[in-house]
């Protein structure tokens, strides 16, 4: 098939899932606006529509609430397709939502977009409307996240994280109670249960959405009393770079906010405090469990975050390289979400093995920052190779290819745009 063709297909899929103004990740699995699935697509729309892209961040800064948070998700309309909805997390200030976030990317994504925008004055008159709202949304995370300033922002659940059920989190989750409601999954009528996570996950995951409520959403009771509570590698160091963009926008389309200067001295406190993050063991970065204060040493891919925020020192970033190589050669495509000699690998099962495109993306960046070229190629190859051999699917089987997930989904389409299509 020929590149245009491809190129057209992405395309299509942004335009069938766009619902005025917003993009769901896919139809029917996720109807609604899902925050870092929406920075990532608004990037892709800059290829079809610039000013339909930056709508796509003005939507999501719709749902944002008066501390500063930008949901996890935010439900702008009614669907029966998805369980938990608006009823179960009770939570939304504007709009209903949920009531936690997901990796932080959106200054990130507003950076590539502003690198390749061409309305420079809508570019400009955007960027001013939205970057002080961005700014309150970092703040929120330094501030109700990190309390103690620590430099290391803590996730509330698993689903904040963006890797649901990745197997860094089940120590964790397993401490946390399980619901005692009885409830219906709708996400089994979409997908293969075999590509989902286990019921035992679910029961914590509904335990936790309670707590939020029941807590009335306060930030000092839950951060007091929230069963799981993890210092998040991947948050942190996405967070960190986008952090970082976020001051580079704001210093090049003179933003003014009184919250800068602390952002900037939030950047310290981490680059102080990644390496508690750091395992000799194992020779890796992972996420901490705060509340046994122990690490979680599987080797999953939100360790090599941290050579795409530039966090990892030259040493270690040398050791990621050499770790990521054989990472990669270890499954028929790469980059397997955990890593393959690992006993928890699965490589169908969601976040515990299979291949997601936008993560492909964010580490291929690290690694060519890092002028680890051969690694950063290799991902982009397997990418490729991917969506020309299955399509656009939400993620991919790190074995056989296989597409898995939901189909024509949005982040597939607008890193393919964005990546791989050209
Ligand atoms: C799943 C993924 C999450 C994503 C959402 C919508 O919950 O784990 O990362 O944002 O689906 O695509």
């Amino acid at each position: 098939m020929k590149l245009s063709t491809y190129q057209n297909t992405a395309k299509e899929i942004l335009k069938i899932n766009d619902f005025g103004g917003y993009t769901v990740p896919t139809k029917g699995l996720y109807p609604f606006q899902w925050n870092w699935d929406s920075a990532i697509t608004a990037l892709g729309w800059m290829y079809v529509d610039e000013k339909r892209a930056w709508k796509e961040i003005e939507m999501l800064i719709a749902g944002q609430w008066q501390n500063g948070m930008l949901p996890h998700i935010i439900f702008h309309q009614e669907s029966d397709t998805y369980f938990p909805g608006p009823d179960v997390w009770g939570a939304g200030e504007k709009l209903h939502s949920t009531s936690i976030s997901q990796p932080p990317i959106v200054a990130s994504m507003m950076l590539e977009m502003a690198a390749i925008a061409t309305d420079k004055p809508l570019l400009e008159s955007k960027l001013k409307a939205m970057l002080p709202a961005i700014v309150d949304y970092h703040l929120w995370w330094y501030r109700d996240r990190d309390p103690q300033n620590t430099g290391l922002v803590s996730s509330y659940h698993p689903w904040e994280s963006g890797m649901d059920n990745s197997p860094a989190w089940d120590d964790a989750l397993a401490a946390v109670p399980q619901v005692e409601w009885e409830y219906q999954r709708r996400d089994l009528n979409h997908v293969d249960s075999d590509q989902r996570p286990h019921k035992a996950q679910y029961d914590r995951y509904l335990y936790l959405v309670d707590f939020f409520k029941k807590s009335n959403f306060d930030p000092q009771i839950i951060y007091q009393n929230c069963p799981y509570k993890v210092q998040d590698i991947g948050i942190i160091a996405m967070l960190y770079k986008a952090t970082l963009d976020l001051l580079t926008l704001c210093q090049q389309f003179k933003i003014e906010h009184q919250g800068l200067d602390q952002l900037s001295k939030e950047l310290e406190l981490t680059e102080q405090a990644i390496d508690q993050l750091w395992s000799d063991e194992t020779q890796f970065y992972h996420s901490r469990n705060t509340i046994t204060n122990e690490l979680c040493l599987d080797q999953t891919s939100a360790g090599f975050m941290t050579v795409y925020a530039g966090l990892s020192s030259p040493e270690k970033t040398q050791i990621l390289t050499e770790c990521a190589q054989t990472w990669a050669n270890s499954s028929q495509y790469s980059l397997a979400s955990t890593i393959p000699s690992s006993e928890k690998y699965e490589p169908q099962r969601y976040w515990r093995g299979p291949i997601w495109l936008h993560i492909n993306w964010m580490i291929a960046q690290g690694f060519e920052k890092s002028n680890q070229n051969f690694i950063a190629e290799k991902l982009q190859q397997d990418a490729k190779a991917l969506l020309k051999e299955s399509g656009f699917f939400e993620y991919f089987h790190a074995d056989s290819g296989q597409g898995c997930g939901g189909d024509n989904f949005s982040w597939t389409a607008a890193i393919a745009l964005h990546w791989i299509l050209k």
